[in-house]
């Protein structure tokens, strides 16, 4: 019997901002507050409404982490997602926050650590330092928007966890729950959903825990209750809705890497001369804008992040 598999990475560049979204939203809401924006948009956020960790926002803005872009319109960064979970297209929006339940949510802290952990979120919010940056986050895909996270330094969970001095990864997982996510049924995805950095890459001051989008609680479509953002890679290395953080010596396979690793590396950091297989990383199409603008390399953050990859020549380091 022939079963059809959707390849989900065999998206064409040309797919990836449909045509009604990339025409027909022509105003930016450069400069807006992000307080403002969240209050313009209702019906966005209805998981959020009911999430008990909204009085903690919106959060003090980072002034050092700025923009050379207006921010994207929540609208659009909020209704054009990936979440495979949900669905390997773009509009899983609703399909999310109807399914994934948010509370109670524990987020556990093992492997080569002190002592492992088990935390509920909120108790985990609560003694993390809470800020806002806004941050650009590029698709593999060649489309990118320009957001403002709410949430936490990577660095102080890591700190938080007291790794061992032999760990030299972390390991992040998504939940694995198919009554609440049934495309987690397609067992030709290596679920759970799961990403690794280095812990030096882990400590980069660039490296975030996002618990906040646009000034209220992340959505459930971009990660609820927390995701982690690291700009300067890919977006698929921002593994969404983390259940575990586990440190380990051993490089971890990743999602996208067990499927296809010629295409989709480990350090999938963002270079606009280094070609995706089937499609060129120059350009890359903002959500919202009419025109295309160059890829930068590391997205643009290589003054935080260069230095990094200096000892790693040998490696696959943008792919
Ligand atoms: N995390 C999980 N658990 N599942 C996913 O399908 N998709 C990744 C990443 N994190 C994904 C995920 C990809 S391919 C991208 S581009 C970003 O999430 C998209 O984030 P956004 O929907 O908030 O823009």
């Amino acid at each position: 019997m022939l079963i059809k598999r959707p390849k989900g990475w065999e998206l064409p560049e040309r797919a990836a901002t449909p045509e009604a979204i990339y025409h027909g939203r022509r105003t930016f809401l450069a400069g807006l507050p992000a307080m403002l924006l969240a209050t313009q948009l209702p019906g966005i956020a209805r998981a959020a409404d009911a999430d008990p960790s909204a009085a903690l926002y919106p959060v003090k803005p980072n002034p050092k982490y700025g923009l050379d872009r207006p921010i994207t319109p929540e609208k659009l960064a909020t209704t054009y997602n990936n979440f495979y979970e949900f669905g390997s297209h773009k509009e899983i929006w609703r399909e999310a926050q109807d399914r994934l339940k948010l509370r109670p949510w524990t987020v556990k802290l093992d492997g080569m650590v002190e002592k492992p952990i088990e935390i509920g979120f909120d108790d985990l919010l609560k003694q993390m330092p809470l800020e806002e940056r806004l941050y650009r986050h590029r698709c593999v895909e060649a489309w990118s928007m320009a957001v403002p996270w709410s949430g936490f330094p990577l660095a102080a969970l890591v700190a938080f966890a007291k790794p061992l001095g032999g760990a030299k990864y972390v390991e992040m997982k998504t939940f694995m729950d198919v009554k609440m996510a049934p495309a987690q049924r397609q067992s030709w995805y290596p679920w759970p959903y799961t990403e690794g950095l280095t812990i030096e890459e882990a400590t980069n001051e660039l490296a975030f825990i996002a618990t906040g989008l646009y000034g209220k609680p992340i959505p459930a479509q971009s990660g609820a209750p927390l995701r982690l953002a690291v700009p300067w890679k890919y977006g698929f290395k921002s593994v969404k809705s983390i259940v575990s953080f586990s440190f380990t010596d051993k490089r971890p396979k990743t999602f996208w890497e067990e499927i296809q690793g010629r295409e989709y590396g480990f350090w999938a950091n963002v270079n606009p001369e280094v070609p995706h297989p089937r499609w060129s990383q120059a350009t890359e199409r903002v959500l919202g804008a009419m025109e295309r603008v160059p890829t930068q390399i590391y997205n643009g953050y290589g003054e935080y992040v260069a230095g990094l990859y200096a000892d790693k020549k040998g490696e696959k380091l943008f792919m």
